[in-house]
């Protein structure tokens, strides 16, 4: 199969010197869903904003093959999909239709099948009736339900989920999980969440001081204990 994302020795440091990404070597096949688990600061997030060019570190990072450069770089931002951890940062408009509907204008979409594109992404995320209203009036989890309606509306070939559950009720939590499980596209899901991990993820990488420490099955992984807990995960 071939790989949907490859980087190789990733290395990130932010402007006011904190090192976060040191030596991240990663494979994600296409279709697959891996679900990255790893404590708080291990560096999951800044890892998700370089794979479509948000930050920019040392290293190689290819998406579907195409080396990331400037070049490419409006390409790929149309085959990745990045949901950020904050939904604040993914909504910015006066309406959630607004929202969603303004990545798809960007692609050149006009009118009727933005309306239909922006409808179908509410529609997947059980939030057709919150149209709308204004995003910063709404609750963490619909706010979630949202942001990643905003990506779902652009039909991009790889998914990248930051903490996609994070604040969601229960049921909120078990909706999510249906729908992600009924997306085709190739999923990196960014986690604190070991059971949705279990339950839809095909692969699970551990992440810690900014680099991967181990990847397998989740069964495998998420059963070493001793593993874990020296991870900060159970
Ligand atoms: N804007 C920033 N400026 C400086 N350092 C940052 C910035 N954002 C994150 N960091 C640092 O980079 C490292 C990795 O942080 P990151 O947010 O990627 O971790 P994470 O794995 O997503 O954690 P969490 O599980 O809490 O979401 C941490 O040491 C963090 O303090
Ligand atoms: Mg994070």
């Amino acid at each position: 199969m071939s790989a949907a994302l490859r980087v190789d020795n990733l290395h990130y440091r932010y402007p006011d010197g904190q090192v976060a990404l040191s030596g991240l070597s990663l494979e994600v096949a296409e279709g697959e869903t891996l679900g990255l688990v790893g404590p708080n600061g291990a560096g999951k997030s800044t890892f998700l904003l370089h794979l479509n060019g948000l930050l920019r570190g040392q290293g190689a990072l290819e998406v579907c093959g195409l080396p990331l450069t400037g070049k490419n770089l409006q390409q790929i931002r149309r085959l990745v999909g990045l949901v950020f951890e904050d939904p604040q940062d993914q909504l910015f408009m006066p309406t959630v239709f607004d929202d969603v509907a303004f990545g798809v204008l960007n692609l050149g979409l006009g009118a009727a099948e933005t309306r239909e594109r922006v409808e179908r992404a509410l529609e997947a995320v059980r939030i057709s009736d919150l149209g709308e209203r204004a995003p910063h009036r709404l609750s963490l989890g619909q706010r979630k339900r949202a942001a990643l309606a905003t990506v779902l509306a652009l039909d991009c070939e790889i998914l990248a989920l930051d903490d996609p559950t994070g604040g969601l009720d229960p049921a909120g939590r078990e909706e999510f999980l249906r729908l992600l499980a009924g997306l085709p596209q190739t999923k990196l899901i960014a986690t604190h969440d070991l059971g949705m991990v279990r339950s839809l993820c095909s692969r699970a990488a551990l992440m810690d001081g900014g680099r991967i420490v181990a990847v397998g099955p989740p069964e495998e992984l998420l059963s070493a204990l001793g593993l874990l807990k020296a991870h900060r995960l159970a």
